[in-house]
């Protein structure tokens, strides 16, 4: 496996998709991680990130000298790169004249391993500041640029190898297959790490660490809930338990359609619970996003933790806890702000008692879509867009009750199946409707209306950190407009989000 250490890149999980691609698992750890962790099962190769610091600074993060006691092969890339010269000459990094951000040229001088099949010139991407003066004569140039003289270094003893431009992100054009060079052919790794040897491998652990006890799962409807249960249902059967709870704020027919899927497409043992009473009780009132979100999961869990209060033969608790999550984030600008606290099923071993199950807690969410294909979960399902744990409550611009939820219901309806219907569902991340509190005058007929408004939001995007909004045709638009305006009660006017992420975000609230 591939230890990926972290120096604060923004492209550290791009390096990790990268590896992965070549069916080679990998794990990203801070620079400063104590390496005594992987003491049972030292990397077979090791990936130092970019970063944004100068290696000049004073408190710049260094390497931790002790990776070269496992001698493995290393690379460095761009900050990684210059942390392995500057250990070597101090001083030998410094300000560039001209920094280079975006693409340039790069002209190998040595095809023979790190850069083997990779043309004489091509396309890389580079996004540094500082580069390399000098080097020291353990290293020598297998490739540069007009602009950065290094641009790939070769250590002439140890399988020690740096680039200073970004081989994981598109832009470089051979990059994956330096990427590859590295790992297949330097680093001697197969790519054997594939989702049908995951699901075959994490069976297998799931029935050792479960034996004969009882497992409790709550499923969302989303993806990464129904692998989990799947998994750890394929591992042991009916000793699993899942809960799927109606909270008042889901989509047309939504709760139905998902139980039928999970009870007659997946045979999950799933006991579904109408608790939307309970939480549009507790929401009555509410206007504030993080206090609707507040409220929903503690609901949530005394809901769930009512529905097997009763029976403690549960002793685990399986979760849909992603890789994202769990990165070790290193951060030198202090803790960010919270934008908004993303409710998760996350939080409630603490109040239960019960450990936890977290099967793709070392997956990225597509890795995830893949275990789920592989596991027979079909294809409409995986391909759901995503959808809030505080659901319909955050797209009502307002306090929550059943009316409201009933027009926003309707409105969302027809936009969803409609972007179906014209083949545009699976062009886009995520599309929504939210119902605005702002009313206006209309004509319908001969009368004078003074009506809702339906928001629109449909976005591209990679993972949901940043989205474009999705350029639908303005024929389609007008379609979903007219036929919500014509059917949906309570509406005279629908408008269309333009906004990108940042500085908006997805949701309204
Ligand atoms: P934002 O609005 O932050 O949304 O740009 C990014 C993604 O996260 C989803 N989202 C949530 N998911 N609980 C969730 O489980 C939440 O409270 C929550 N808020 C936003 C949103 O739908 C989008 O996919």
């Amino acid at each position: 496996w591939i230890l990926i250490l972290d120096f604060g890149s923004q492209y550290t999980q791009l390096i990790a998709r990268r590896v992965r691609e070549l069916n080679v698992y990998c794990e990203i750890h801070p620079f400063n991680k104590d390496l005594a962790t992987f003491a049972d099962n030292p990397p077979n190769g090791v990936i130092l990130s970019g970063g944004p610091s100068s290696v000049n600074d004073e408190n710049a993060p260094n390497i931790n000298e002790d990776i070269f006691n496992w001698d493995v092969p290393v690379l460095g890339i761009c900050y990684g790169l210059q942390i392995l010269a500057h250990n070597e000459i101090s001083g030998s990094v410094e300000k560039a004249d001209r920094r280079e951000f975006g693409r340039s040229e790069l002209i190998v001088d040595d095809n023979t391993d790190l850069l083997k099949e990779i043309p004489e010139e091509s396309v890389v991407w580079m996004s540094h500041g500082d580069h390399i003066k000098e080097l020291s004569s353990n290293y020598e140039v297998i490739a540069h640029t007009d602009n950065a003289h290094v641009a790939a270094v070769r250590h002439d003893e140890k399988p020690i190898y740096g680039v200073q431009f970004h081989p994981e992100v598109v832009h470089t054009v051979y990059g994956g297959q330096i990427l590859q060079n590295f790992v297949y052919s330097i680093c001697h790794l197969k790519g054997s790490w594939t989702a049908k040897s995951f699901i075959e491998s994490t069976i297998e652990e799931i029935r050792e660490k479960v034996g004969d006890d009882r497992v409790i799962c709550g499923l969302s409807g989303g993806v990464d809930s129904t692998v989990v249960a799947t998994l750890v249902h394929e591992a042991i059967g009916d000793q699993l338990q899942c809960i799927f709870v109606d909270n008042g704020v889901l989509r047309k027919n939504e709760f139905q359609d998902v139980l039928d899927i999970y009870e007659d497409q997946l045979h999950l043992p799933v006991k579904g619970i109408d608790a939307s009473d309970k939480f549009l009780e507790r929401l009555k009132g509410v206007v504030d996003p993080e206090m609707k979100r507040i409220t929903i999961g503690e609901t949530f869990i005394e809901v769930f933790d009512e529905a097997i209060a009763h029976d403690d033969s549960y002793k685990y608790l399986a979760q849909g806890t992603l890789y994202p999550d769990v990165i070790e984030s290193i951060s030198f600008k202090g803790p960010s702000a919270t934008i908004k606290s993303h409710h998760n099923v996350g939080g409630l071993p603490e109040e239960m008692n019960l450990d936890l199950i977290e099967p793709v807690r070392e997956l990225f969410k597509d890795e995830v879509r893949n275990v789920g294909r592989e596991l027979g979960i079909p294809e409409h399902f995986i391909k759901r867009h995503p959808f809030p744990g505080p659901g319909l409550a955050i797209r009502i611009i307002s306090d929550v009750d059943r009316p409201k939820l009933d027009i926003l219901r309707e409105a969302d309806d027809i936009f969803i199946s409609e972007l179906r219907k014209n083949d545009l569902y699976d062009e886009v991340w995520q599309a929504l409707a939210v119902l605005l509190p702002v009313q206006s005058v209309g004509v319908m007929g001969d009368e004078r209306t003074y009506e809702f408004t339906i928001g629109l939001r449909a976005v591209t995007s990679v993972d949901g950190m940043t989205a474009d909004w999705a350029h639908l045709p303005h024929p389609f638009l007008a379609h979903v407009s007219n036929r919500i305006i014509n059917e949906v009660r309570g509406i005279n006017r629908v408008v269309y989000d333009i906004s990108s992420k940042p500085p908006s975000t997805i949701e309204w609230e």
